[in-house]
């Protein structure tokens, strides 16, 4: 046992309203209730964070902002301050998506300061990492990873590391169906573990490292059975209140089938 407790989160992305969000949670808790040995959280867009964290109120699921402002408030159009956030309840939220990085032109360092003002905020930061097709297939993994690591963690010191949440989603396996298998995925988590040992030194045995990348119901259980896998990512197939459950609520190989 590393004392770690596995971290599953429902990235929604630009879907669902509040009114659906409320109807998924309507479905979802229920399916879920009891689970105590996995931490479960959903990321609904800005707009259903208030309606969902009220209805998960109660319930031991805890809400999450898929990204953050860096700033603590001003003349920043469009943009949304962690404190915001945190007042809506929100214990988690995703920064450094690859979604974020390749659309928005979201670097290193802008997800450091991200991850700074959540903290500061008393937000969990849960900071996105991952290398694209072609810069695996040019033997770049771990040089994109390392960089990645030190570039957005940059600005959170070792006595907050415990509270960071590091997910790796290797770009080629978001949406596509194709799921990094537990060895490859285990291999860069391991990479990653080492990495942190390296900024955070001790306090790197703390911290949860989740695969995200087509995440589905049949091979969460591989995925969590490797030792440095603490969690997963879940984007489309979180979607589905049946789907999510049956992650969640996945113990066993058979059990998820
Ligand atoms: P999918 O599960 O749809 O591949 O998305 C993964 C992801 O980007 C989660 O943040």
């Amino acid at each position: 046992m590393n004392g770690r407790r596995p971290i599953l989160v429902a990235n929604w992305k630009m879907y669902k309203t509040a009114a659906e969000a409320v109807d998924f949670l309507d479905r979802f808790l229920p399916r879920v209730a009891g689970v105590a040995e996995v931490e479960v959280a959903i990321a609904p867009p800005f707009t259903a964070l208030d309606r969902a964290g009220r209805r998960l109120a109660g319930s031991a699921v805890a809400l999450a902002a898929q990204n953050a402002s860096a700033e603590t408030e001003g003349a920043f159009t469009g943009e949304v301050a962690p404190r915001m956030l945190a007042e809506l309840g929100c214990r988690y939220a995703i920064v450094g998506h690859s979604e974020r990085r390749a659309l928005f032109g979201e670097g290193d360092a802008l997800v450091a300061r991200k991850a700074a003002a959540l903290l500061a905020a008393g937000i969990r930061p849960i900071v996105c990492v991952g290398e694209t097709l072609e810069q695996r297939e040019a033997g770049r993994t771990f040089e994109v990873l390392a960089a990645q690591v030190a570039g957005s963690l940059a600005s959170v010191p070792p006595e907050r590391a415990a509270e960071l949440v590091l997910a790796y989603e290797p770009v080629w396996a978001i949406g596509t169906g194709r799921t990094a298998t537990p060895e490859i995925a285990q291999e860069a988590h391991r990479f990653l573990r080492e990495r942190l040992a390296g900024l955070f030194g001790a306090a790197a045995g703390q911290v949860r490292l989740q695969y995200g990348g087509s995440v589905k119901p049949e091979n969460v259980y591989a995925l969590l059975a490797q030792p440095d896998i603490d969690g997963a990512l879940v984007g489309g197939a979180s979607l589905d209140a049946e789907a999510f459950a049956r992650i969640v609520r996945s113990r066993g190989p058979e059990e998820a089938r």
